[in-house]
């Protein structure tokens, strides 16, 4: 441990407490109706796994009647993490399922989500920082030679194979022990995964709304964004010369860039627990020796799934949430997980606003336009429920920047959709979009929606300043700046992003979660080459979440992992909880 003395004061938040929340059985709807449910057996009787699943079919044949629709009905079933399945059952079967000999406990499936954000717009996960920073190689990066050997496993929306981050130059064979395989599919063949990717599964049953599907790659491909992102965070390479349009240039890699990466695709826009315990499943068998969960979840059955793997000795890395800074919001709270709440980094992108009268603030956006901010142009102020995409559509915004000002997150009945203002400015030839909010650690969204409109969010303060200029002056002026991205000492960092879900628990608050923090804003990382990213044109991009700062730690928890593969997950978790600090994080990162 001494070697990690220099990780000490924890940066990690903590708290809370033990698992679980309401299973909700909608009880109301009709007995007829065939829904997913989750069948738990408890531990597997038999070492031979084809024996576990034959026990699955024969339980479902004596309540269904025949080993056909037993075939019919079941989803998955599973037999490496613990023994039980899930299947497509009514109501009344699902009861009479309870009552049999063996059967701990049945519930219905339950959907859960990824991790980035709160708003759909955010996708996608991450990791890279300003490697200008970066100094002496780290010890445990080193001693753990980058994580060579290790297999991380992810659970979420697939992977975009082509990636440099996931390119296998100079990859030896994956190591011996994995057993497990690359799933062909749409878009994605047998010849996607190479030796950095080194497996993908995927998971499209009965239990994944059908309209997801539509919209998605039927495969291993990341149509969302989310999985790519949180992969190369975890374990991608180290590739120079990344950047978002200039911003945060540098080097992206994973926390083990050395590290092999196993994907399962149990996330098609929301993820199924009925798969993602199939993922777990299939990652107990095939070998993995870390899994990086970057979704939430409350479910008592997503929490069985991660114990079995716990209990066979593969570390389980799951996001805290993103229901902050409300306390007792914190997700995966079972205290076999190690919990990961987001913080900022050392690293700002500075946007210098200068009002008419030459009176300057600065704030941050992601503004990338080659030329501008050097002209004034006239500034519209909205106030309250004027700061609507409809109403400001109705006006003449040509040439002008709109100013959308709200003085406090009670001011008005429903948060105003910037996103949709932000693309009204850009579709009416608005000059940009300055407005008030609460949530300063959120910008990404709106440099997806446009890096070459300046979109500035302000803290209330200079919002209301800003405001009073625009009632004293007849015509308002405003010149914005293009952003520059600044690292180090001028930033204060960390603090926990205010997204990020508190602890305790809301269920037992003596369990205390989240267990550790990490570098979850504005987090650079592989992008899927869909929907906006592919318009962008654009290799890395920026994420915000839990989401992106769980795959940090599980990149440093197979560094760790790979030198003391001894440690079980619960040493692995103590060793980093006690001796963390937060530079190592973002040494990393
Ligand atoms: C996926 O494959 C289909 C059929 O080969 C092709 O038409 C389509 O363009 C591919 N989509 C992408 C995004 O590559
Ligand atoms: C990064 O890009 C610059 C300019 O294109 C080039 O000079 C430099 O060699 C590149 N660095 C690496 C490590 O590829
Ligand atoms: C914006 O206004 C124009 C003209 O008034 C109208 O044609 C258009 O449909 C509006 N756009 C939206 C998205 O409401």
């Amino acid at each position: 441990m001494a070697r990690f003395s220099e990780l000490r004061a924890p940066c990690l938040l903590l708290l809370v407490f033990l698992l679980y929340s309401s299973l909700r059985l909608q009880l109301s709807q009709g007995l007829k109706q065939r829904r997913v449910y989750i069948v738990y057996l408890g531990e597997r009787q038999h070492e031979d796994v084809s024996l576990v699943t034959s026990l699955h079919h024969d339980l479902l044949t004596s309540v269904l009647g025949s080993k056909e629709a037993a075939l019919e009905s079941i989803v998955h079933s599973y037999r490496y993490g613990f023994s039980g399945f899930s299947a497509m059952l009514t109501e009344s079967q699902a009861r009479k399922i309870q009552t049999l000999p063996g059967v701990v406990s049945v519930k219905e499936n339950t959907m859960v989500r990824m991790h980035t954000t709160r708003s759909w717009d955010f996708l996608g996960l991450s990791m890279g920082v300003d490697i200008k920073q970066e100094q002496q190689p780290n010890e445990l990066l080193a001693a753990a030679n980058h994580g060579d050997g290790m297999i991380i496993g992810v659970i979420d929306s697939g992977v975009w194979p082509e990636s440099q981050s996931f390119a296998d130059d100079g990859y030896g064979p994956p190591p011996s022990k994995w057993k497990g395989t690359c799933q062909a599919g749409a878009n994605f063949s047998a010849h996607d995964c190479n030796r950095k990717l080194i497996g993908a599964r995927w998971y499209a049953g009965p239990d994944i709304d059908r309209r997801f599907l539509q919209g998605d790659f039927l495969s291993a491909r990341d149509s969302h964004g989310h999985g790519t992102h949180t992969a190369s965070t975890a374990g991608g390479n180290v590739v120079h010369n990344t950047s978002f349009f200039g911003l945060a240039a540098g080097t992206a890699r994973g926390g083990a860039p050395r590290a092999r990466i196993a994907v399962y695709k149990a996330c098609w826009g929301t993820c199924s627990t009925a798969s993602v315990l199939k993922g777990i499943d299939h990652a107990i068998h095939d070998g993995v020796d870390v899994l990086s969960l970057s979704l939430g979840s409350t479910d008592e059955m997503a929490a069985l799934g991660t114990l079995g793997a716990v209990t066979r000795g593969i570390p389980v890395i799951m996001a805290a949430g993103n229901d902050g800074p409300t306390e007792q919001t914190v997700q995966n709270s079972s205290p076999w997980l190690l919990t990961v709440a987001a913080t900022t980094v050392d690293r700002s992108f500075l946007t210098v606003i200068t009002l008419g009268n030459n009176r300057q603030f600065v704030a941050q956006s992601m503004y990338v336009a080659d030329k501008g901010g050097d002209e004034f142009s006239q500034l519209l102020y909205y106030f309250n429920d004027r700061c609507d995409p409809d109403y400001i559509n109705s006006t003449d915004i040509h040439g002008k920047v709109v100013f959308c000002y709200t003085p406090g997150p009670g001011s008005v009945s429903a948060p105003p959709k910037y996103a949709d203002i932000a693309a009204t400015v850009r579709r009416n030839g608005g000059k940009g979009f300055i407005f008030s909010q609460n949530n300063l650690d959120s910008l990404d969204l709106y440099a997806i929606k446009g890096p070459a409109l300046p979109c500035v969010p302000l803290d209330f303060k200079t919002s209301y300043q800003i405001a009073v200029y625009c009632n004293r002056i007849g015509i308002p002026k405003i010149k914005i700046s293009t952003t520059r991205t600044t690292s180090g000492s001028e930033v204060v960092a960390p603090r926990i992003a205010a997204f990020s879900s508190r602890g305790p628990s809301p269920i037992y608050h003596g369990v205390l979660k989240p267990d550790i923090a990490a570098p979850g804003v504005y987090i650079l990382a592989a992008a899927a080459q869909t929907g906006a990213y592919k318009s962008l044109g654009v290799s890395y991009v920026f994420d915000s979440g839990t989401s992106m700062a769980c795959p940090h730690i599980s990149g440093i928890v197979a560094l760790l992992k790979s030198v003391h593969p001894d440690w079980s997950p619960a040493a692995l978790k103590s060793a980093l909880m006690t001796t963390g600090n937060y530079l190592i994080l973002y040494i990393y990162s």
